[in-house]
């Protein structure tokens, strides 16, 4: 099969492009490249394209011979999207909506799409399923949240059969350190504390510790990427088989349904890295929920996914691993 990949470039999405490769299929990446990495497309065609403008788009795209769309391209930070909102709206709303325009054109009627747990807002229950309440606390989240409700708009007025893969927090890096998280500016808990122990980067800050938590830090679900890119391609091999129950668009949550506090991770890094790491205490971070947990089981049960990767301590030995090889290379 050969797939359009927008965002292939990037974190989750060049990793979905690499287990793509290694089931034998190939990939048409699409990305333009503002946070995504020339280095992480893997041999395969790019194309160089801003989904925000139409016109690019569709030349870029005539006459491609797509099997299926994973829509990756998005800008994905939190704090980011609260100064920012009109440049999140336009790239992650404006640019689906352009995409899903130049999908239907060409008869190409497959997404998988990635979302995020940023949709459900402040957890109402200790894991959250999929039909928990979705009341985004922060831009990042309302702009998912409407390109979900976009797409199953679409699902429901044209041939287009979609999945949304609600994301919990993308962690780790390829097993043999071949591909791995790069942002710039870093800002994710792993990463950072990485960064902090190789030297690369400031102390950690832990921000806030009177969340109501056991011991007071914000407590999150690591999923390894590699779990999360098998995900993508079960849920298209779902839709290619037609098996998903009533209508075409579904979503699911992809966690691992435990918990760490940034405590937690930060001590599971100290182990893996063998020595201490700077840090400090800072405030709390604003847009944070104290706690966001997965009841994944959906996925689970109508995908046949399995995490592979459940221990944080091995998701934070591929981190660091390929925080090493990055820093070397
Ligand atoms: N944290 C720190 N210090 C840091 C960075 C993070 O204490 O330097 C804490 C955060 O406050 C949070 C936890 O570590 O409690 C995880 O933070 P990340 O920034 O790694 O991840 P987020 O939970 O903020 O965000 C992730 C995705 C978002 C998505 C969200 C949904 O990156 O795209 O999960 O849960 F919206």
């Amino acid at each position: 099969m050969h797939y359009l990949v927008t965002g292939g470039a990037g974190y989750v999405g060049s990793h979905t492009v690499r287990a793509l490769l290694q089931h034998g299929h190939t990939a048409t990446i699409l990305d333009n490249f503002s946070t995504g990495h020339r280095w992480a497309t893997q041999g395969q065609v790019v194309l160089d394209v801003d989904l925000r403008n139409p016109s690019a788009l569709r030349d870029a795209l005539r006459g491609l011979e797509i099997d299926g769309i994973f829509h990756f391209a998005a800008k994905s930070l939190v704090g980011e999207s609260a100064k920012t909102p009109v440049t999140y709206y336009q790239n992650n709303v404006t640019g689906t909506a352009n995409l899903l325009e130049v999908a239907l054109e060409n008869g190409w009627h497959r997404v998988v799409f990635s979302s995020t747990a940023a949709i459900y807002g402040n957890p109402l229950t200790d894991r959250i399923t999929e039909n928990h309440p979705k009341v985004p606390i922060n831009v990042y989240g309302q702009t998912k949240l409407t390109v979900e409700n976009m797409l199953k708009a679409t699902c429901e007025a044209s041939p287009m059969a979609a999945v949304s893969l609600r994301y919990f927090n993308a962690a780790g890096a390829a097993e043999d350190a071949s591909l791995g998280e790069v942002h710039d500016p870093e800002t994710h808990l792993i990463p950072t504390a990485l960064k902090a122990a190789s030297g690369a980067g400031q102390p950690l800050t832990i921000f806030g510790d009177d969340y109501p938590t056991p011991d007071g830090t914000c407590v999150r679900d690591y999923i390894h990427v590699q779990d999360l890119a098998d995900a993508h391609l079960r849920a298209m091999n779902a839709l290619e088989q037609q098996r998903l129950e009533g209508p075409q668009f579904d979503a699911f949550n992809l966690g691992n349904g435990v918990g760490f506090s940034v405590k937690e991770v930060f001590a599971a890094c100290e182990d893996i890295v063998g020595q201490s790491i700077p840090y400090r205490l800072g405030q709390r971070r604003e847009g944070d929920p104290a706690r966001l947990v997965a009841d994944a089981s959906r996925a689970r049960e109508e995908l046949g996914w399995q995490p592979r990767h459940s221990e944080i301590e091995m998701i934070v030995a591929t981190a660091w691993a390929w925080e090493q090889k990055h820093r070397s290379a």
